[in-house]
């Protein structure tokens, strides 16, 4: 499909679904439930692609990702994702050779993670509520500790010495940084269009003040939005304090990789947390994933909750031309977490995994 079929909408969206291990397949069935019956409803088509890829298929094969793999997936328009992680699988090798892989190769420079109570979603704030929770990280997805730069100086011995590099680009961070100003703008927060900058100014004093000054520079361009700035540490105080704060965060891709998973307990936990991965690009491809992981203990159960992932493909939805269709899976999510959930918590939802899914379908209407 060329991109400009997909700028007018993706009538016919290609959809490359990579379900992966322990619960992962079980959520992703959730959301294309959600996909069939919003798509109907809605009256566009699509076709779904699946792919093997995780850690059954790495113990088997040997093979991660096979060489055709990246091509293939650039000819779709989006990437739906369930989770990768198998216990029999050492840590590092499924996140290397293909979480971040497919970030890296596909250029997915806009890892979004909304973090928003729903109604109905216990936090452990006290006091705050679903009118308190309700901004959005932006976290850079393709550069910083993530790019493997690094290695060992006599390893094994007692005089090791390891080194792991940041790397910051101003291309990298510029895109990234403009990305997150426009998103601001378009937000359009009745209560002020803010975006806080989130970093470490005072330590990281090359690498983000790089990231600063590119801040300072976009910023310009964005008069209309307040450009902010807090320190990793202080944020992830605020955070806990005072969430209200937030509008927009944009940060460093480890910075975001911590302060999101922040962000996902005060809005419910894993159960609920959603994220995509963006490329933002013309002819880009994006790939969108609950970011709880595989938990295999609960695999084949109907216990595991899906609503993260149907929150997936509503964020799938929204940046493939349908942004109508993702407001309502997002709506619907709502009035099942508000009127028909006992809790977020795998095997607590008052609800079978599958019920849940026949929930979402059924507040569509
Ligand atoms: C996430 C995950 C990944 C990350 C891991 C699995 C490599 O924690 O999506 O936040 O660190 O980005
Ligand atoms: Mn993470």
């Amino acid at each position: 499909m060329s991109p400009a079929t997909r700028e007018m909408g993706g009538q016919n969206m290609k959809i490359a679904v990579i379900g992966g291990d322990g619960t992962g397949p079980e959520v992703t069935a959730e959301a294309l439930k959600v996909l069939e019956a919003i798509a109907s409803s809605e009256g566009f088509t699509y076709e779904l692609q699946d792919y093997d890829f995780g850690g059954q298929r790495y113990l088997d094969s040997g093979e991660i990702l096979p060489a055709s793999a990246v091509e293939e997936l650039k000819q779709h328009d989006a990437i739906f994702l369930g989770a990768v992680g198998h216990p029999d699988v050492a840590p590092g090798i499924l996140e290397k050779g293909l979480l971040l892989e497919l970030r890296f190769q596909l250029d997915q420079y806009i890892n979004l993670r909304p973090v928003k109570l729903y109604p109905g979603v216990e936090t452990p704030l006290k006091g705050k509520g679903p009118d308190d929770i309700d901004f959005v990280v932006v976290r850079e997805n393709t550069e910083d500790l993530y790019c493997g730069v690094g290695g060992f100086l006599k390893k094994g011995t007692p005089e090791e010495v390891a080194t792991q590099t940041a790397i910051y680009s101003r291309k990298g961070c510029e895109r990234c940084i403009r990305w997150a100003f426009q998103y601001t703008q378009e937000r359009n927060n009745p209560a002020g269009k803010r975006l806080t900058l989130v970093a470490k100014t005072n330590v990281l004093t090359f690498g983000h003040d790089l990231w600063d000054r590119a801040f300072q520079d976009v910023a310009k361009d964005f008069p209309d939005v307040e450009a902010d700035y807090n320190h990793v540490d202080a944020c992830c105080m605020w955070m806990v304090k005072n969430p209200e704060y937030y509008d927009v965060i944009v940060t460093t891709n480890m910075f975001g990789d911590i302060i999101t998973d922040l962000g996902a307990m005060i809005q419910g936990g894993m159960g609920v947390a959603a994220g995509g991965n963006l490329n933002p690009d013309p002819g880009g491809t994006s790939m969108f994933e609950p970011m709880g992981g595989s938990a295999p203990k609960y695999t084949g159960q109907n216990v595991i909750n899906p609503i993260a992932a149907i929150g997936a493909m509503g964020m799938l939805l929204e940046h493939s031309g349908q942004p109508k269709a993702g407001q309502r899976v997002l709506d619907a999510i709502q009035v099942v977490t508000g009127t028909k959930m006992e809790s977020q918590a795998a095997g607590k939802m008052g609800h079978g995994t599958r019920e849940v899914g026949d929930l979402v379908v059924a507040a569509l209407e």
